[in-house]
């Protein structure tokens, strides 16, 4: 009879773990969190302002800071400047995972920006970089990931999607479209993958207290609490959920005792799904 408790920890010692969207929020947690619990952490983000969002991104410093903690915890950390939009970029960031920390087990995709508008308000600009960071860069960064993956002994891919990846949410027409698309790739790369042993997951997290937030507020004019206050009321449990909390579905899903999960989407939202 396997040890149940143990089973729920997952132990990820000598394995290699590879977050996007990592210099802070919810993919610091996640670095962090892999690094406990045994994992070298290659850390990818953009590292500058892009034209959209209009909210600031992830800086260098940011990204510095979590190698530090990274390191901190007795684990390899290797920062790597890439943007999920770009396929050279990725397709160099891998070649240095493979150079730098020799394999890759653990593939958590997350990074990802948001604006808001009605549909028909939406620019080229604001459609193409909400869909091609969103889920073309999901994709994009598993593609150039696949065959590190399929190496390892039990490759994991956790997608971080969102509730707007199963329902629509008013003016996220972008989002909402991207994340759905995240959520079928999700399931068809869980298909492809389930002969080399590689499971894929997407993790629907509700309202978040994140940059993302604070950014998405300030490009609505919006205080914070605004806009918890319009996220917030679809949510049973009506408060903010932590990135630690997204954080510990993630090590389950990396956990043995989830080692038959795959093509599954977990909702970490509050119970805004049960509406
Ligand atoms: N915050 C929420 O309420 C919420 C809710 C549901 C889902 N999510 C999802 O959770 C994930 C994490 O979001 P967060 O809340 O931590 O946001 P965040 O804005 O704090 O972090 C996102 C990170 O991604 C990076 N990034 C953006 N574009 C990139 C690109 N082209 N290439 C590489 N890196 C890029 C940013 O620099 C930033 O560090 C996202 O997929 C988001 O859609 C967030």
């Amino acid at each position: 009879m396997p040890d149940v408790r143990a089973a729920v920890l997952p132990d990820l010692t000598g394995q290699v773990a590879l977050v996007t969207g990592a210099a802070r929020g919810q993919g610091r947690s996640h670095c962090l969190a892999l690094a406990e619990a045994g994992a070298d952490v290659a850390a990818l983000d953009v590292c500058r302002d892009l034209e959209v969002p209009r909210y600031p991104l992830g800086t260098r410093a940011e990204l510095d800071e979590v190698v530090a903690e990274v390191e901190r915890r007795g684990r390899r950390a290797v920062p790597l400047v890439a943007d999920v939009r770009d396929p050279d970029e990725v397709a160099a960031a891998l070649a240095a995972v493979e150079a730098e920390l020799g394999r890759l087990d653990v593939l958590v995709n997350n990074a990802a920006v948001v604006t808001s508008a009605p549909f028909w308000e939406l620019s080229e600009q604001q459609w193409s970089a909400v869909v091609d960071t969103n889920l073309s860069g999901v994709w994009r960064t598993t593609r150039a990931a696949v065959g590190l993956l399929r190496r390892a002994p039990r490759g994991r891919i956790v997608n971080i999607a969102s509730t707007g990846g199963v329902r629509a949410l008013p003016e996220f027409a972008h989002y909402v479209a991207a994340k759905h698309g995240v959520v079928g790739l999700t399931r068809a790369m869980a298909i492809e993958l389930a002969s080399g042993g590689v499971t894929v997951n997407a993790i629907l997290p509700g309202a978040v207290d994140s940059p993302m937030l604070a950014g998405l507020a300030d490009e609505l004019g919006l205080t914070p609490q605004d806009v918890h206050k319009r996220w917030l009321h679809d949510q049973l449990l009506v408060e903010v959920i932590p990135p630690e909390e997204v954080t510990g579905a993630l090590l389950w899903l990396l956990s043995d005792a989830a080692r038959h999960v795959t093509g599954h989407c977990l909702a970490v939202d509050g119970g805004a799904l049960a509406r």
